[in-house]
């Protein structure tokens, strides 16, 4: 069975201080939670103390970008290793980086690569623009990203992925794709992909969230779905009431507690 993975993406909010206070906030509360991976992806700068806070603890926390190289004269930018020394987990190939800041399905595949050359986990985001879903080209867009994110990687390092399905028009704009909507992308797209690529054990064992105005009164049936094993979490992931409802709700709807 696929243990479900909740994932805060704070984006770009929260300074050091703020982010210290809003784990201590939370830590307590979802340590009580069985069963539900949880996961905190701060901005750069609240890593090393969100990672102290929660050291020895099975909380986990991300970074939402890397860069591939190792080293080197790359002005602002932050190697996979500098970032393994903190985190387990790497959001790449989020839309807003898509978007604003110029990455592609290549960025993003090289990018995978260098995550997991250092051990650690890739929580890969696709998603369609809300101009592609009403072209009808929601399927065959996402399934060429999550091909091109996958190119060259190995059966064992995809059963270990996570990938987030975000479509574009539901990340913060309070509108949620439907639970049937997120479900049939989820299994029929992006799993059926990695099944059509590699193997059905594969495809049976990449984690498939969903992404895009996840909210404390959406999440019992968003994750009730057997193809959704959890929530990339914005806006929501920054209250810390909201955030511990969802994982609650989550372990509720996958019959953990
Ligand atoms: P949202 O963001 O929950 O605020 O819609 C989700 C995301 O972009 O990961």
């Amino acid at each position: 069975m696929r243990k479900p993975i909740l994932a805060g993406n704070w984006k770009m909010h929260k300074t050091v201080a703020e982010a210290v206070a809003l784990v201590t906030d939370m830590r307590d509360a979802l340590l009580a939670i069985p069963g539900v991976e949880k996961v905190f992806c701060p901005p750069f700068m609240a890593i090393p103390d969100v990672a102290r806070l929660v050291q020895g603890t099975e909380l986990g926390v991300g970074a939402q970008d890397l860069y591939w190289e190792e080293s080197g004269a790359y002005t602002g930018e932050v190697s996979p290793g500098m970032v393994a020394e903190f985190c387990n987990y790497v959001i790449i190939g989020h839309s807003e980086r898509r978007e604003y800041f110029g990455e592609t399905d290549e960025t993003v595949n090289r990018k995978i690569k260098a995550a997991l050359a250092h051990n650690l986990t890739p929580i890969v985001c696709v998603g369609e623009s809300l101009e592609l879903r009403e072209a009808g080209r929601t399927e065959s867009w996402v399934t060429d990203q999550v091909r091109a994110a996958l190119d060259g990687l190995t059966a064992a390092q995809v059963a270990g992925l996570v990938i987030a399905y975000e479509p574009i028009w539901a990340i913060g704009t309070g509108r949620a794709a439907t639970a049937d909507e997120a479900e049939r992308v989820c299994g029929a797209v992006v799993r059926a992909t990695v099944a059509s690529l590699y193997d059905q054990p594969t495809a049976d064992a990449v984690r498939i969230q969903y992404g895009g105005s996840i909210k404390p009164s959406n999440t019992a049936e968003l994750l009730a779905k057997p193809n959704i094993d959890g929530g990339l979490v914005g806006g929501a992931s920054l209250q810390a009431a909201d955030f511990i409802q969802i994982v609650q709700l989550t372990a509720k709807a996958k019959g953990l507690e």
